[in-house]
């Protein structure tokens, strides 16, 4: 979480640096700030509490000319989200202004000893303890700036993106990593640097990601050059990312949220093409063909993941364990790093991350890779921290996703996983041919399905507007249709703030059906799959105790049209894919709701959309 953007250069560098922090305030929003070296040589530090628009409307009228700037947009960990607490920090002489993502684990004890010290504080944040240990080593050891880091770094522990820059010297950032992420811009004697290249994708598309444990000083007109923190040199290993600006604009929609749910026909076809053959529907992964011995010898199949990608990993487990055989466990990455896991070395662990900068799911790839498991990564972003731990792995190519709400990520998710069951399940002579060229079909018919729940949309904007009045809601579904009750939850409680449960729904009798009343809507996952009959069952109780159904069913089915108060039809499918078309009516549903009672759908409070601290 927290997002930091910095330019050193022959341009302007305020301009380059609020564009920056508006596309990285999906990463967090309750405080923004900069710091820029005018031509006197002084620190300008401009921060407050609130958005990167606050801080715009904050820094109208003050002298923002510099080509050298550092820049913050803030989730907080440590500390109230206000003025003080925001980022950049100054060192106690405010020789020195620093930004960082991450969380410094050790800074009670650090804190403690810089009082000693004579350093007083005027932030409660870890950020600040940490600006004041670099000026401290510097100025007992007398050395660099750069030194300073490497050594004040060797004392951390945590997690850390960090820039720096001094008093006097509008020619350098100092910038480290560790566990958070942090991309260099490379342009024409210019450097940039963001927490996500994406949001610096106007001026360059050369990026050099920052390895665990890299330091670098980035100097106008300079070749990059990066080392350990023992002051060793590092590779400078140059990539390209390819993207267009128009992906990170809203695209007349008026929120991401929206824009994201209705790219799905596309973002799937993106996911999907080059991977189904649409002639022979045969299936090509290479991240699986080039590693084939260890799906083929898998004892076992461990997802690690967290939120929306967890959900998504659920429905992994039906896929794999139905058309591979192979056993798998779905285990939140922030409990398997803590539990001491079994792992054995014919595991294969999949870690599932739009993001690819999950701080949980990257410590559970690293015990897996210590254990010996071998490591497959499914996500997103291109580059990420994520798709560099895992030994391998398949980009799902959705694109850009920046409302906090994932939605086009889970689609994308499940499809990779479909067609990663299916290849695995043809290597291993598991899966019968005909089956698996009948789900090859129906992924490359996909995008057409959506297309036609999309139409469905002002028929749930209306349906929606019903229920604002609820406090609480039950999503119930089963078989692969149960995680897609649990991402229906997640989805309306994140954004429209009503408290949302999602369950098996022939679990309600034992337990939760004690809530049903007229008050608590239901919204039940009821389409033509080999559990209808039981889930119209579980329906007819929930409405023997005054309880609404809103059921989203198969077009055409005429029982629960009658028998559900509510109902949104969907096109079919195979159901295994079945959660890809019924998860779009509740993205949408919880859109609207969380539309109709005032929310900030893109930004919601409290949450940041790339958890990058434990
Ligand atoms: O980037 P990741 O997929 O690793 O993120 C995992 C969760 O933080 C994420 O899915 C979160 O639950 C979303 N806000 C859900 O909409």
């Amino acid at each position: 979480m927290c997002g930091i953007v910095g330019y050193v250069g022959h341009r302007q560098a305020y301009p380059i640096i609020i564009k920056g922090l508006h596309r990285l305030e999906y990463r967090g929003y309750d405080s923004a700030g900069v710091a820029l070296i005018g031509k006197d040589g002084q620190i300008g530090l401009y921060k407050c509490k609130g958005k990167v628009d606050d801080l715009e409307r904050f820094m109208a009228g003050k002298d923002a000319e510099s080509t050298i700037g550092i820049g913050h947009t803030r989730w907080a960990t440590h500390g109230a989200p206000n003025d003080a607490n925001a980022h950049p920090h100054f060192s106690q002489s405010g020789r020195l202004a620093l930004i960082h993502n991450g969380i410094i684990e050790n800074f009670r004890v650090l804190k403690d000893a810089l009082i000693s010290h004579g350093y007083t504080f005027r932030s409660s944040t870890d950020s600040e303890v940490l600006v004041n240990l670099i000026e401290y080593v510097q100025d007992t050891n007398e050395c660099t700036l750069e030194e300073a880091v490497r050594i004040a770094l060797r004392q951390v522990v945590g997690a850390y993106a960090i820039a720096v820059i001094k008093r006097g010297d509008p020619d350098r950032i100092i910038a480290a990593r560790q566990s958070s992420p942090m991309a260099i811009g490379i342009g024409e004697g210019e450097y940039f640097i963001s927490s996500d290249a994406a949001s610096i994708i106007d001026y360059t598309q050369k990026f050099v990601y920052l390895k665990d444990g890299e330091v670098t000083t980035i100097e106008k007109g300079k070749p990059l050059q990066i080392k350990n923190l023992y002051g060793e040199p590092s590779k400078v290993d140059i990539q390209k990312l390819e993207m267009s600006i128009s992906q990170l604009e809203k695209g007349g929609f008026p929120h991401f949220m929206l824009k994201e749910i209705h790219e799905q026909p596309d973002t799937l076809m993106d996911c999907i093409r080059g991977r189904v053959n649409p002639d022979t529907r045969e299936i090509v992964l290479s991240g699986v063909l080039d590693n084939k011995e260890h799906f083929l010898q898998a004892g076992r199949i461990i997802f690690v993941a967290c939120g929306t990608s967890w959900h998504a990993s659920l429905i992994g487990e039906h896929l794999i364990e139905n058309l591979c055989r192979i056993p798998v466990e779905v285990e939140y990455a922030s409990e398997f790093r803590y539990r001491n896991p079994i792992i054995r070395k014919d595991d294969v662990v999949i870690a599932v991350s739009q993001s690819g900068e999950t701080a949980d799911t990257l410590a559970a790839i690293d015990i897996a890779k210590r254990a010996g498991a071998f490591v497959y990564g499914i996500c997103n972003v291109v580059g990420s921290s994520i798709a560099r731990a895992t030994d391998s792995g398949t980009y799902i190519h959705v694109g850009p996703e920046i409302g906090v709400a994932s939605t086009k990520a889970f689609t994308g998710q499940v499809t990779v996983m479909t067609m990663l069951a299916l290849l695995i399940g043809k290597l291993r002579g598991t899966v019968d041919s005909a089956f698996y060229h009948e789900v090859a079909g129906a992924l490359l018919d996909l995008p057409e399905a959506i297309r036609k729940v999309l139409k469905k949309a002002p028929e749930v904007e209306k349906l929606s507007r019903i229920f604002t009045y609820a406090h609480n809601f039950i999503y119930l579904g089963r078989g692969y249709n149960y995680p897609t009750a649990l991402e229906g939850a997640l989805k309306l409680k994140e954004i429209s703030y009503i408290h949302a449960e999602g369950l098996p729904a022939a679990e309600m009798k034992h337990g939760p059906i004690a809530l049903i009343d007229a008050e608590m809507p239901t919204v039940v996952i009821a389409t033509l799959d080999h559990t209808y009959e039981k889930t119209v069952s579980n329906i007819e109780e929930i409405k023997a105790r005054g309880g609404k159904i809103i059921a989203v069913i198969s077009e055409g089915d005429t029982q629960l049209r009658h028998r559900a108060d509510y109902t949104i039809e969907v096109p079919g499918t195979v159901e295994c894919l079945m959660p890809i078309i019924s998860i779009i009516p509740l993205q949408l549903m919880a859109y609207y709701i969380a539309v109709s009672k005032g929310r900030n759908v893109d930004q919601p409070r409290n949450l940041a959309k790339s958890v990058t601290v434990e």
